[in-house]
């Protein structure tokens, strides 16, 4: 679909094509692992293997990569598949500069895995103030997660851009919190797009999944190998259920992301209460790159990722995720229906306290995946669970 139709367009019209012999307007899932071949060698039309090629993944790979305005979509078994894929290409030896506040599988990769294959990581949380002097000359690549996950931290992704160019380094970002509906990371100067499309580009928490994104035709090259050699693809279902996700996605960004800077409003002014200690919200004036924020996400969107510190330490965070009657204690996020969860000791149990906490990820803090129900019921959940909460922890009934 050309880049000049509008994201809505794009979204529910690229890599669909009408089916020539039915004419059906959804494509019918492809299951066959093979394909017909006229001769040795010759087969009767593009596909030959599931696993190097399938009709439904190449119809959603072609949708992301129109989304994000990049040439490439390599779809991949989960996110994380897709962030392992991305550093098996690069040789033995290279260097890492990641952003510290990543989420914590990306930091278990990168640390666990990745460490133990003669790749070198140096994680900062200043990632523009500490790449010179990070760098060396077997860095190749910077990785960047904005907002970061849990702590929505934002990165000037234009900046680090600039800095990978002069360094002659890989800019990678993780844009799975927001998607390309709220922000288009390669048009901000970076290489490559990569997706937990588990998350907003699926939207429906039924799939596990990822993507990468980009431009460059020798990278695409070395990544579409990789992707066939090392075989971590998507199911044809996982890929028709993400791209009929996909045709949605405008819609549910906008709606989750109004509904979270309502809901992140209402935990804001219940600092002055004491009931909540701290909001990091990045559609909030009061957050620290809220300039950056107006830059680079679309209308200044704050998406709908909140992470917040309640009163109460550990057993705080607990009773409120606890407390909660429309917001699903649960891990994952950028489904419709709305979750909360404490990355401490979640998704982020697995990174040691003190790391963890140097990032902002302290026992109290709550993340909420806003989804798209309506905004006042969330708000009202969220305030009525902050009253039993840190009623509970006082021993006061509120
Ligand atoms: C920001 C981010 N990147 C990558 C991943 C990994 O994705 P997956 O769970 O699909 O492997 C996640 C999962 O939560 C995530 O939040």
């Amino acid at each position: 679909m050309a880049y000049t139709h509008r994201f809505g367009t794009r979204a529910v019209h690229a890599g669909t094509a009408h089916d020539p012999y039915t004419g059906a307007v959804i494509s019918p899932i492809s299951l066959s692992t093979t394909f017909a071949q006229n001769s040795p060698a010759v087969p009767i039309g593009k596909y030959e293997y599931s696993r190097s090629n399938n009709p439904n993944r190449d119809e959603f790979e072609q949708a992301v990569a129109s989304l994000e305005g990049g040439k490439y979509g390599l779809a991949f078994s989960s996110g994380s598949a897709t962030t392992a894929t991305i550093l098996q290409s690069l040789s033995p030896g290279s260097h890492i500069i990641s952003g510290a506040d990543v989420y914590g599988g990306t930091h278990r990769y990168f640390t666990k895995v990745a460490q133990s294959h003669s790749l070198e990581i140096s994680f900062t949380p200043d990632l523009l103030n500490d790449i010179p002097s990070l760098v060396r000359s077997s860095t190749r690549l910077i990785w960047v997660e904005s907002p970061s996950n849990p702590t929505l931290s934002v990165t000037d992704i234009r900046a680090v851009a600039r800095l990978a160019k002069q360094y002659s380094l890989f800019l990678v970002v993780d844009n799975t919190f927001l998607s390309p509906y709220l922000q288009t990371p390669l048009a901000l100067g970076a290489d490559v797009v990569v997706h937990s499309v588990t998350k907003y580009i699926n939207g429906h928490s039924d799939v596990i999944m990822g993507v990468a994104v980009l431009n460059d035709d020798d990278l695409y090259q070395k990544l579409a190998f990789l992707q066939n050699a090392i075989g971590a693809v998507p199911s044809a279902f996982d890929s028709w259920l993400a791209h009929r996700g996909l045709k949605t996605l405008h819609l549910r960004s906008r709606a989750s992301s109004e509904n979270a800077q309502k809901v992140a409003e209402a935990l804001a002014s219940a600092i002055k209460t004491g009931k909540v200690l701290q909001v990091n919200y990045p559609g909030l004036d009061a957050h620290p790159n809220r300039q950056v924020v107006k830059g680079q996400h679309r209308e200044g969107f704050g998406g709908g990722m909140i992470s917040f510190r309640v009163a109460g330490g550990r057993k705080g965070a607990e009773l409120f995720c606890q407390s909660t009657k429309i917001f699903t204690l649960a891990e994952s996020l950028g489904g419709v229906e709305s979750l909360c969860e404490v990355p401490a000791l979640m998704t982020h149990s697995g990174i040691h306290a003190s790391e963890r906490e140097k990032s902002g990820v302290h026992e109290d803090l709550v993340r909420l995946s806003v989804g798209i129900e309506d905004g006042d019921d969330l708000i009202a959940d969220v305030l009525q669970a902050l009253d039993r909460a840190t009623g509970q922890v006082n021993g006061v009934k509120e």
